[in-house]
This record gives structure tokens, sequence and C-alpha cells, in this order.
């Protein structure tokens, strides 16, 4: 009974686990097969893997890879599934960029020197 308890656990708990891919180090979410197929050319998997940041901001980041490391230009639907992947697989981690400070706790600004 313990044992069959132990079990349930333990594939409950493995099917909650995120997948990764044992070559790329990918997390193996909806999308990930562009991710490897479009970003491993240049540069490490890695350098994908390290980064966290917002839907946006990857956006950003393939957009300045586009303009100045030549960076192929991606199918609208293709494009919207590797952002979709990477704002979902590394999202920003609060650990790496803390909320901005709220104006009532800055200094209040002094006025200028007469
Ligand atoms: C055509 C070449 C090329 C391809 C393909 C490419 N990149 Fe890049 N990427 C670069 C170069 C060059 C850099 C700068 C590398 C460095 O600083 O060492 C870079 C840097 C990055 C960085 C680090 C940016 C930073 O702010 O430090 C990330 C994240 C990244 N790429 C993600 C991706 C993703 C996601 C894809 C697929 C959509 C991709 N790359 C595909 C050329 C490419």
């Amino acid at each position: 009974m313990k044992l069959a308890l132990a079990l349930v656990l333990l594939l409950s708990a493995s099917a909650l686990a995120v997948e990764i891919d044992e070559v790329t180090g990918l997390i193996k979410n909806p999308g990930w097969e562009h991710v490897r197929a479009n970003c491993g050319g240049c540069h490490s998997l890695a350098l994908v893997t390290q980064q966290r940041a917002d839907r946006k901001t990857w956006l950003d980041t393939i957009r300045w890879m586009q303009a100045t490391q030549n960076l192929w230009q991606f199918e609208p639907e293709i494009e919207a599934q590797i952002l979709d992947y990477l704002a979902a697989s590394y999202p920003p981690s609060p650990d790496q960029r803390r909320a901005p400070i709220p104006q009532s706790l800055l200094p209040k600004k002094e006025s200028p020197v007469q």
C-alpha cells in the first residue's frame, strides 16, 4: 500500500517536472523545435537557455540580431511560436531584475542649487 502511494507520488512528480532535451538543453515546451532549428546556428543554445526575458524583450533581442547579426526573417506564425516558447520557458526571474522602487520610497528631489 505504502509502495503504491510512493509510486503514485513519484509518477505525478515526474509528470509535473519540466522536460529538458538532453542534446540541446532546451526545455521541451511547445515550439521548442523551432528554437532548436533556428537559434543554435551562430551561438550555443546555452546563450538562449541562460537568458531570462519577457516576450517584448525576447522580440527586441531577435530584432537586434536581425538588424546587426544577419539573423534571418521568420514567417510571422513561426516567430509567434518562438516568442511564445521563449516567454513561457525563460521568463524574467525575480533574482535577475528587481521591481522598480516606488516613487514614495525614493528621496525627494533637491531644489536646484541657487
Ligand atoms: C545569424 C546568427 C544568429 C542566429 C541564427 C541567432 N543568433 Fe542570437 N546572437 C547572435 C550573435 C552574433 C549574438 C551576440 C553573441 C555574443 O555577444 O557573443 C547573439 C546573441 C544572442 C543572445 C544574447 C543577447 C544579449 O543581450 O546578451 C540571445 C539571448 C540570443 N542571441 C538568442 C537567440 C535566439 C532566441 C535565436 C533564435 C530565434 C538566436 N539567438 C539566433 C547571432 C545569432
